[in-house]
């Protein structure tokens, strides 16, 4: 069955969690592993995220959508450097906390977002536990409300898996319906108008391409306040492993 919650608050037990928020959590982090960073932590603060500063570390992220005081970079997609195998932390308002509070509540947590939705999609339709289990896709929201690019999203991802849906996957749907492009409804959206004040338009353009990216991000392990995804290639089997970093207190999701 796919249900979708349209706000954190919504999130509940699953087999599957479908974490989206177009602009631009997950966008960012799933160009972050496009450029070959070993690994994304999503930090729910920026004290969490500072906890995790050290070498081969990249800090980034928003308050504001703006990059807060002391940290490398902010959280544009297209402001990240190749990766080289670097640890990338990214603490954001909205799309960290949900990855991070979805990971004690499924056996499975991935990230979507339009780049890489063929990916998500492919990667859904194969995994046991989406045929025969609960999958939930989740909207980040903005501030505990609804935003309505990332209910596009889920609606788009929705559509494409088609079997039993519940009424707020049917209305999700409708919404992805509703709009001529992706690019339409990020730029409608409030966090699009957002964006754009600040001069970050460019962004939208960017989160609004669709199937660029031929990546999962995958939930790994999870510590208190943070959660370490990393690439599950298209492809590839995929498996509900999970690998606890030696230095660090973590807790595997298999
Ligand atoms: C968030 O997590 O709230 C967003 O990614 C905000 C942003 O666009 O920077």
């Amino acid at each position: 069955v796919i249900d979708v919650a349209f706000t954190r608050r919504e999130l509940r037990r699953a087999d599957v969690a479908v974490v989206i928020d177009v602009l631009r959590a997950t966008s960012t982090t799933t160009r972050a592993l496009e450029l070959g960073f070993g690994e994304v932590v999503l930090a729910e603060s920026v004290d969490h995220a500072t906890a995790w500063r050290g070498p081969a570390c990249v800090l980034a992220g928003e308050r504001n959508c703006v990059r807060p005081p002391g940290f490398d970079l902010g959280n544009s997609p297209l402001e990240l450097p190749d990766g080289h195998g670097r640890r990338l932390v990214l603490a954001t308002t909205n799309g960290a906390p949900t990855v991070v509070a979805a990971a004690g509540r499924a056996s499975v947590v991935v990230l979507a977002c339009l780049l890489n939705l063929e990916a998500v999609v492919d990667a859904l339709r194969y995994c046991p536990a989406t045929v025969r289990g609960e999958v939930q896709i989740v909207c980040s929201g903005t501030d505990g409300a609804v935003a309505l690019e990332d209910v596009y999203v889920a609606g788009r991802i929705s559509a494409e898996l088609g079997g039993e849906r519940t009424d707020a996957a049917l209305v999700a749907e409708a919404v992805a319906r509703a709009y001529p492009s992706a690019y339409d409804v990020l730029a409608a959206s409030a966090d699009g108008c957002v964006l754009r004040a600040l001069d970050m338009s460019q962004d939208i353009a960017y989160c609004a391409r669709e199937s660029t990216i031929d990546l999962l991000p995958r939930l790994s392990a999870a510590s208190s306040g943070a959660a370490i995804v990393t690439r599950d290639v298209a492809g590839e089997p995929r498996r509900a492993a999970s690998t606890p970093r030696p230095d660090r207190d973590t807790v595997g999701t298999s």
